[in-house]
């Protein structure tokens, strides 16, 4: 007979399994409901637990002989890359995939995609998934409807050309940093590292008006040091996972790891870092200065400007009131500081890391941008250049930019039905969604599906970007053009699209492009080959390399990126 102490493990256990497959039980008969082909995953794709020891499972139960093929083909994060479009090809444009948590429908089908978009009001985003995104302050990010459009209005103001031009510069100079750091040395493995350095410095130039100098890996200061602005934000995006869990101000408890403690200091010190320049730039409007072009600025600018056209001369400023003019409070306005940050940082950092270790692998990508490059700049400066006049020439660069995030999308969209029932087309026929159904617009699929890329549709070829229209003019460049998708129909969203269009895509391809720039102006870079193997070898097993070596963390990402090693060498 079982001890008494046995059955008290065994029998809460057994009632949990029998709940789970209960829930389980209950989303397969409403997923059966909408007529489309299901796929039953014993654990919820969004469940953070699970999230967090995925990978490290699923191997085990790959080795078992029998009955686990969709759960470890489908049942982790970053499934999807791997996939690409065959899960759609055999399944069709949409499936569902059934969990005891929630039901999600995949859907890889243009127009529907933009249909999504469109309905905002319909198709709003989960916003309990993204609590942690709080932590300052509600903000773009994280709000909805008539909160966000408050939000949307006022930050839509601070991603303007002006900014961009800050982006610019700021981008050549600390690319060019780069270039000092890796030529000067037979080799670097620190691509993932110092694109991260460099993204980091663009967002605080562009968003705080706050330069820093460039310095390669190896110099930097290994000091885990939180005291600032730089050290701690970087501290809160390597830890969101106990922030979220924890909350910034339950960081503090005495019990706690010294790294927690660490983390709230680095909470502290970012606050104040924003608290310091918001007052600064309050007084500066006081005193009727003018301002920069950096977010932050044009934040409280923007504010302030909603504020007073609205309010009564009498009525200043407090929190409630700016809330109910249209403006942001304090407590808005860093939380969509923070968001800027947290949502602009990784995604371009790792963007970056992944785009000069694919054109490491492709020199005639590298003489295809530099022609361009020097056409556009001939023997001028790069770092004194016109944003303005330049960027909208480099059609050739900005391809590289779009081939890469086709591939190696940084970012999933996650959209919900909420608390209602929503139809949908999908190509010839309507579906009725149930309540509380997860969308998500299947990227990967979408970015590689012949039907829209044809057969090369693996391929990293940032020429399928550009069409050029023959003329009797011998000027190629000129006459070539960038290739857009209609917007109605674009099987391109890695920027998402609608509404909630990521505010900070030309931000990123400015950023991007600047970046090419500085480098491949008279620099070109490769692979550095093992002993035995030729360059073209290396190039090869570069490719295999980030093929293989690419999953999800917070976002898609170089798992070991130090085992990109490249040369980088002037160009003669
Ligand atoms: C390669 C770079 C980037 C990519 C691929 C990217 C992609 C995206 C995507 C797909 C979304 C929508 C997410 C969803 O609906 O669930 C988004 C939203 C957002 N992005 Fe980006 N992003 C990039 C860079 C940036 C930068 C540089 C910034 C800011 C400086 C930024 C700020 C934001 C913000 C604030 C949102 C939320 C917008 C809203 O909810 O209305 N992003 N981004
Ligand atoms: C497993 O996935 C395939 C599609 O790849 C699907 O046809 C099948 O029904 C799935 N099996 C279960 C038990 O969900």
């Amino acid at each position: 007979m079982a001890s008494p102490s046995l059955l008290a493990f065994i029998l809460p256990f057994l009632g949990w399994v029998l709940y789970v497959l209960y829930c389980l039980a209950l989303n397969y008969k409403r997923a059966r409901k909408i007529g489309l082909p299901v796929v039953i995953l014993p654990i919820d794709c969004g469940n953070p637990l699970w999230m967090s020891i995925d990978t490290r499972i699923l191997p085990f139960f790959k080795r078992l002989p029998f009955g686990f093929r969709n759960f470890t083909r489908f049942n982790y994060r970053g499934w999807e890359i791997k996939d690409r479009y065959r899960a759609h090809q055999a399944l069709g444009d949409a499936f569902i995939f059934v969990t005891p948590g929630k039901i999600w429908l995949q859907v890889c089908n243009a127009e529907t995609i933009a249909d999504i978009f469109a309905r905002k009001g319909d198709f709003t985003r989960p916003t309990e998934m993204l609590e942690m995104l709080n932590v300052f302050g509600p903000n773009l990010g994280t709000t909805e409807g008539q909160q966000w459009q408050r939000h949307r209005k006022i930050t839509a103001a601070c991603f303007n050309e002006h900014n961009n031009e800050l982006v610019w510069s700021e981008s050549i100079l600390q690319a060019m940093g780069i270039l000092r750091s890796w030529s000067s040395k037979p080799s670097t493995n620190s691509v993932a590292d110092d694109t991260r350095t460099l993204s980091l410095h663009v967002m605080s130039s562009a968003g705080f008006g706050k330069s820093y100098e460039f310095r390669g890996a190896e110099e930097a200061s290994t000091a885990r040091d939180s005291s600032s602005y730089k050290e701690s934000l970087k501290l809160i995006l390597d830890n969101c996972i106990p922030l979220v869990l924890l909350g910034p101000n339950n960081l503090n408890k005495w019990w706690l790891p010294k790294s927690w403690k660490m983390l709230h200091q680095a909470t502290v010190t970012f606050r104040n870092y924003m608290t310091s320049v918001y007052e600064e730039e309050k007084q500066a409007i006081t005193h009727g200065k003018k301002g920069g072009n950096n977010l932050m600025t044009s934040l409280v600018r923007a504010s302030q400007a909603v504020t007073e056209s609205d309010a009564p001369a009498t009525g200043k400023g407090g929190a409630s009131l700016q809330q109910h003019q249209g403006g942001l409070t304090e407590q808005e306005i860093y939380g969509n500081i923070f968001v800027f940050n947290f949502a602009g940082h990784d995604t371009t950092a790792n963007t970056l890391a992944f785009g000069i270790a694919l054109i490491a692998t492709r020199p005639d990508v590298q003489h295809w941008i530099a022609e361009e490059i020097s056409a556009v700049f001939g023997d001028q400066n790069p770092e004194t250049s016109s944003y303005v006049e330049k960027f909208p020439l480099l059609k050739r660069c900005l391809a590289v930019v779009y081939e890469t995030v086709r591939l190696y999308t940084p970012v999933a969209i996650v959209k919900t039905t909420g608390p209602q029932p929503r139809p949908l087309k999908i190509g010839e026929d309507t579906y009725t969604l149930p309540s509380d159904t997860i969308i998500i617009p299947s990227y990967s699929a979408l970015h590689t599906h012949p039907r829209h890329w044809g057969a090369n549709s693996l391929e990293w070829e940032p020429s399928r970007w550009i069409t050029s229209t023959p003329t009797s003019n011998t000027d190629t460049l000129a006459s070539e053009t960038f290739f857009e998708f209609p917007k109605a129909a674009s099987p391109f969203v890695a920027w998402s699209g609608g509404a909630r269009v990521c505010p900070g895509r030309k931000f990123s391809q400015v950023e991007f492009v600047g970046v090419l720039v500085g480098l491949f102006r008279q620099h070109r870079v490769r692979p550095v080959p093992l002993s035995g193997e030729d360059n073209a070898a290396a190039r090869v097993r570069l490719r295999a390399l980030i093929e293989e070596d690419t999953g999800m963390k917070l976002l898609l990402q170089l798992m070991h990126p130090e085992q990109v090693i490249l040369a980088c060498e002037k160009h003669l």
